[in-house]
């Protein structure tokens, strides 16, 4: 049994609390066989309190842990704070409007990704922040001066032309800017996109043609960030919208559609089908509404835009609570098969791992079902990262990689599984000091990071 400190917020107990110290480990144990074409880095982001206390789950410092595969060995294991201004002084209060408007004032807490040769620390209030290959900060990145605004947590990698395409919100005008990036790391496009108001548009999506931005309601309020509150509100008069938009297009080019109120932080992925565009997301019935701390459980469901009516179909596709849905890399905003998530456990609450079951999910989204690798009682995953084999044939033929966090021994593990099979047991799993929940990582390859 985890002891249960009730003065340390709920999401700073168990495998909330974070850890204290960057270490670097080369010495690693490994179980089972890691396969020689991994070659890169899985990384993955979380907000860790310098502090040791932060007020919200989302107000940590950005940690990044990551681990180096080559040649069928693990290199080492590293966790990182990213330098922000917050790491300078750990004083600076991320509610303080004045620092909310300086852009280089991340907390680098949510994702962390790999474009044009880099590295990038994510937050989207803010600029990204740029790693190098060792993890260690290289500094805010405003792409030569051309960023004028925040950079959202959730890019997409376009597997076709390798352009980033992006977004930044923000409280004031204009509300949203559509961000496109070239494959080389040229910030080539910013366009202000017309809205009702200031949303939290937290992810979006893309096809092979276009962007779809989701403004949900989900509201700023100033007042809430004047009394040293989160910001943001659930608004029962805010329409639920999805906007469309050409990716090359303008602010007049977008289509928007009414869909029934939501929230949705993540979608698995989005595709272009005739004169249809399908996406697969995992959708809560609202956010935010009741304290800052109110968020229903996920489900997939699926959205369909038919173009040509402007109408939007929604199906709800599995009423089994889970969340961090990914597709393949290769097949972001193309049509896939397959989409993987993280088992929300029947009690999410952080007091007792060792009563809770971990569990990866895997969606056929051509049959229909639902497969999963069942880590058992007390290991508890995070989001699943699809990583391609050499040479694959089918779409699931690769591997999904995770830290799991084991509450019998309190340490984690980096765990790689067949996407393929699900089999419960891993294909290599690599044994790490206890790594704390995070949120998003990456499998980033050495051909695009050396
Ligand atoms: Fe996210």
């Amino acid at each position: 049994m985890t002891t249960i400190d009730q003065q340390v917020p709920a999401h700073l107990r168990g495998n909330g609390r974070p850890v204290a110290e960057e270490v670097t480990v080369t010495d690693l144990t490994v179980t089972g066989t890691i396969p020689s074409e991994l070659d890169g880095r899985y990384v993955r982001n979380g907000a860790n309190p310098l502090t040791g206390i932060s007020s919200h789950p989302f107000f940590g410092d950005g940690m990044v842990h990551g681990v180096r595969l080559r040649d069928g060995r693990a290199e080492w294991y590293r966790n990182r704070y990213v330098r922000t201004p917050f790491f300078a002084d750990p004083t600076v209060d991320i509610l303080d409007p004045k620092v909310m408007m300086d852009m280089t004032a991340s907390k680098a807490n949510t994702h962390v990704i790999g474009h044009a040769g880099r590295i990038l620390a994510l937050e989207e209030g803010h600029f990204p922040y740029a790693l190098d290959g060792d993890l260690d900060t290289v500094g805010p990145l405003d792409f030569a001066g051309t960023l004028a605004g925040s950079f959202t947590a959730h890019p997409k990698i376009c597997p076709v032309t390798g352009e980033l395409l992006a977004f930044g919100y923000s409280a004031f005008e204009p509300y949203l800017r559509y961000l496109r990036v070239s494959p080389d790391g040229e910030l080539v496009q910013t366009e202000a996109i017309t809205v009702g108001g200031p949303t939290m548009m937290h992810d979006f999506n893309i096809t092979r043609n276009h962007v779809v931005f989701m403004d949900l309601p989900a509201v700023f309020d100033l007042e809430m960030a004047i009394r040293g509150e989160m910001p943001i509100h659930w608004s029962d008069t805010y329409p639920a919208r999805l906007g469309v938009m050409p990716r090359h297009g303008t602010d007049a080019d977008v289509r928007w559609y009414d869909i029934d109120p939501c929230y949705v932080f993540h979608p698995m992925n989005a595709y272009e089908d005739g004169d249809t565009i399908v996406l697969d997301v995992a959708r809560l019935s609202h956010v935010w509404r009741d304290s800052m701390m109110d968020f229903p459980s996920p489900e997939l469901w699926r959205w369909t835009i038919d173009t040509g009516t402007g109408v939007v179909r929604e199906e709800q596709i599995d009423d089994r609570p889970a969340e961090f849905p990914r597709v393949p890399d290769a097949r972001v905003g193309l049509p896939h098969r397959y989409g993987y998530m993280m088992a929300v456990p029947d009690d999410p609450s952080y007091d007792d791992p060792s009563q809770q079951s971990g569990a990866l999910l895997k969606y056929d989204r051509n049959t229909g079902a639902r497969s999963e690798i069942d880590l058992g009682r007390g290991c508890l995953p995070g989001e699943p990262v699809f990583a391609a084999a050499d040479g694959a044939s089918a779409e699931d033929d690769g591997y999904l990689m995770t830290f799991v966090y084991d509450a019998a021994t309190d340490a984690s593990r980096f765990v790689v599984f067949d996407a393929a099979t699900m089999d419960d047991v891993p294909v290599a799993s690599i044994d790490l000091p206890r790594i704390p929940f995070g949120f998003h990582g990456s499998w980033i390859p050495s051909s695009v990071v050396g």
